[in-house]
């Protein structure tokens, strides 16, 4: 019988700070239902895992993304490296990363916990959608603990992480600048942080950004349905021209882009992000100037800033005792994913 969520002495109250007690629902069996409460009395529903957010807010359409995609982009599930080169690349983290914690901030379906998994690193994930329960599902076995929170009510000691990791997020916050700064405050001093943001100058001409306005507020069920229908289309008709193609169709067509996948997994994962693409309710792309000018000002030294994945891939330190080890020397260039 589950007495309690794992690892609950890793959260803390978003309000006051304080340390949580696990209450059970009378009825709740050997299920894990019922609530955190907090040393003054502020409550948290446990439903699976704790929620410390009312519902998804603006982000239910990555809730219905990582619930219908839950494999797409996993590792383990396509069999290829996908993800492992693309975190390794981006962090330049080594891969034995024992005995330190991280916190991953915007899990969605968990590609990249199952990564940090790998490196031996405790791993705290929490995603406002309930994509959260996505990646409980797939990695709570390998060992993630997962939440349902916001970067904007965090609840967790702050300074208390070895390192924060967060990819494909921010520029889906309603203020960039407030989340970044968010994140940083979780790093303990000589910690590290990692995030990515979309590049301002690649994607500003995107043909996305004629068609979000409407997009973005359509029914999220039907924007699924056209995007299962228009790509496998829109393949039959045009010839493969990734990235150039999204210059003037909103499409995401990654045949021959994506090596180690097959035509049906290349299939899938054009769909999962042209939903990914039309669907979020905000799309913010920042200049590399910009997350320059903020990791300066939020004190962060050892600052690298380079081009791939998503857009622009930033790390940094938090200045103070004992540094997390390494960062300074990434592993050689991997391909940039587009
Ligand atoms: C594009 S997905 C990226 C998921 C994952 N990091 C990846 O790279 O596959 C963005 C995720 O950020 C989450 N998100 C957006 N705003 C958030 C917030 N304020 N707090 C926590 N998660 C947030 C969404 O729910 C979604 O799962
Ligand atoms: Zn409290």
């Amino acid at each position: 019988m589950r007495t309690s969520p794992k690892n609950i002495e890793l959260y803390a109250c978003p309000q006051c700070r304080s340390a949580f007690t696990y209450r059970a629902d009378a009825d709740a069996g050997d299920a894990l239902r019922g609530s955190l409460v907090c040393e003054t009395g502020h409550a948290y529903r446990v439903d699976g895992i704790p929620r410390f957010v009312v519902d998804e807010g603006y982000t239910s359409n990555f809730g219905k993304q990582w619930a219908e995609f839950r494999k797409t982009q996993v590792d383990s599930a396509t069999g290829n490296t996908e993800s492992r080169d693309r975190f390794f690349h981006g962090t330049g983290w080594p891969t034995n990363m024992e005995g330190q914690t991280i916190l991953e901030a915007g899990c969605g379906s968990g590609r990249f916990t199952e990564i940090m998994l790998g490196t031996g690193a405790r791993v705290i994930s929490f995603d406002y959608s309930v994509a959260a329960d996505v990646t409980h599902d797939s990695f709570a076995k390998n060992g993630a603990t997962v939440s349902q929170a916001s970067i904007y009510e965090m609840p967790f000691q702050p300074e208390s992480f070895d390192r924060v990791f967060c990819y494909g997020v921010i520029q889906h916050t309603p203020d960039v600048k407030k989340s970044f700064f968010n994140l940083v405050s979780m790093v303990k001093p000589g910690g590290e942080i990692a995030v990515d943001v979309y590049d301002a100058w690649k994607w500003i001409f995107h043909s996305r950004y004629r068609v979000r306005w409407f997009t973005k507020h359509m029914n999220q069920e039907k924007l699924l349905a056209w995007c299962r229908k228009i790509v496998p289309a829109y393949m039959k008709v045009m010839p493969p021209m990734h990235p150039y193609n999204q210059i003037f169709f909103p499409v995401k067509d990654y045949r021959g882009a994506r090596a180690g996948f097959t035509k049906e997994q290349l299939v899938e994962y054009s769909i999962l992000d042209t939903f990914d693409m039309l669907a979020p309710m905000y799309d913010q792309p920042k200049s590399r100037g910009t997350m320059m000018r903020w990791c300066k000002e939020a004190g962060l030294t050892n600052i690298h800033i380079q081009v791939g994945g998503n857009g622009l891939e930033i790390r940094a330190r938090k200045p103070g005792a004992a540094a997390a080890a390494n960062c300074d020397s990434p592993p050689p260039a991997l391909k940039a994913i587009a």
